[in-house]
């Protein structure tokens, strides 16, 4: 099979590329990035040789790269990841959302289309999305397939309005289509303008830990890897037409989580009581529009497709943390350059030399 992976140099899509070489090495895998500030080829240096791993400088912007790109491989399946992902920059510009998210989405869709017309049921066109298009909860009660959606941020609401197009393109064109619905990711490669990264690289730096509002926002956390396996699961046996919610069962409060990390980085780079991580914590302005919290019914994936998280939050967060503390390099480089005046536009240049 040749499978195209759109947004494969990213955060969760490196992690997919280099999942899928080695779990399914027959694959050829076609990476199409556009290599926006979130897209490093860094993450997949390893593979970048690799004699089933093809990468395609493409945007989905321009229905010319894709067109390109399935003829050129004779793409038979497509995983979707590429997006513009964070909900901040969203609030600041909420342009790059709709082109790359519901345009993009509506570009590729439409090559797919029309590149499979002669066997559209053969071949299969996963679309990977977030729990947020379900907007917020309570303090009680979880996000099920059938919750209804209530987007609430300009990047949420981009996201819904891609998998509507998935939902149409499928019913209408009989498309063999498949939707995941994801929650807070975490692990190796994410870029540090969300939270848990943010929080390894400001320890390291001595920078102040901004917790937006009075940090009682619940998130549910997955390691990366639970997720990249999760999408194999669902490419591989999940119903055409379906959507599956995939969540960790890992609910934290952004300030519990926060000081958890603390206490993890306190141990392992050695700091006394007196300069614990901790001492970085300020609270600042809230998001607006914050959603209060998430946190994902995964029953319809355990049940019918067998598939559970294979890591501990403990498990999954040590190996985050070893990654971060053995890649300093890795973040020198990406947060350099336009994420340095993104940073300076979201926290107004606050910094702290408490430690
Ligand atoms: P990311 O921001 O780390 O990576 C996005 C990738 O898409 C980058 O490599 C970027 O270069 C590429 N891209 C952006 N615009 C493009 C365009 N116009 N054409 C081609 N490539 C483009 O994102 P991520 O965190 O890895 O998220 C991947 C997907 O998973 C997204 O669709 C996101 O909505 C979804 N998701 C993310 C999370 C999470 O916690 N990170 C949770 C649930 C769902
Ligand atoms: P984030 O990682 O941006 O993911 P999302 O907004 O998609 O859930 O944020 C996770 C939570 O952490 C969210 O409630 C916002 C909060 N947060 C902070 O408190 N401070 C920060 O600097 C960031 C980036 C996020």
């Amino acid at each position: 099979m040749n499978l195209m992976i759109t947004g494969g140099a990213g955060f969760i899509g490196a992690n997919l590329v280099l999942h899928w070489l080695q779990h399914h090495p027959d694959d050829l895998v076609i990476n199409f990035d556009a290599l926006t500030y979130a897209g490093n080829l860094e993450n997949l240096a390893e593979v970048k040789n690799h004699p089933k791993y093809r990468f395609v400088l493409g945007d989905l912007r321009n229905p010319a790269d894709i067109s390109k790109t399935f003829s050129k491989y004779h793409v038979d399946a497509v995983i979707h990841l590429a997006a513009e992902s964070h909900v901040d920059r969203s609030i600041y510009g909420p342009a790059d959302f709709i082109e790359t998210n519901i345009s993009g989405t509506f570009n590729l869709l439409e090559t797919a289309r029309d590149y499979w017309k002669t066997d559209l049921s053969a071949h299969r066109f996963l679309h990977v999305s977030t729990d947020e298009v379900y907007g917020s909860l309570g303090s009680c009660g979880k996000f099920l397939e059938t919750t209804p959606y209530a987007p609430n941020s300009p990047y949420s609401a981009s996201k819904a309005a891609s998998d509507h197009l998935v939902r149409a393109w499928h019913h209408t064109y009989k498309m063999n289509m498949l939707t995941t619905n994801c929650s807070n990711n975490y692990g190796p490669f994410q870029f540090p303008e969300k939270l848990l990264p943010l929080l390894i690289n400001n320890c390291l730096q001595n920078l102040y830990i901004p917790v937006y509002g009075d940090g009682k926002n619940i998130r549910d956390w997955l390691f990366v890897k639970d997720h990249c396996e999760a999408l194999d699961c669902v490419f591989h046996s999940g119903k055409s037409g379906e959507t599956y919610n995939i969540g960790g069962g890992n609910e934290w409060s952004n300030i519990d989580i926060v000081r958890y990390v603390c206490k993890e980085l306190d141990q392992r780079l050695g700091r006394s009581k007196e300069n614990s991580c901790e001492k970085l914590i300020t609270f600042v302005q809230d998001r607006p529009g914050h959603d209060l919290r998430y946190a994902i019914d995964a029953s319809k994936i355990k049940t019918e497709l067998n598939w559970t998280p294979r890591h501990t939050f403990g498990e999954g967060l040590s190996k985050t943390i070893e990654w971060y503390l053995g890649h300093q390099n890795w973040i020198k480089d990406i947060t350099s350059g336009t994420y340095r005046e993104y940073y300076e536009l979201q926290y107004g240049g606050q910094n702290s030399d408490a430690v």
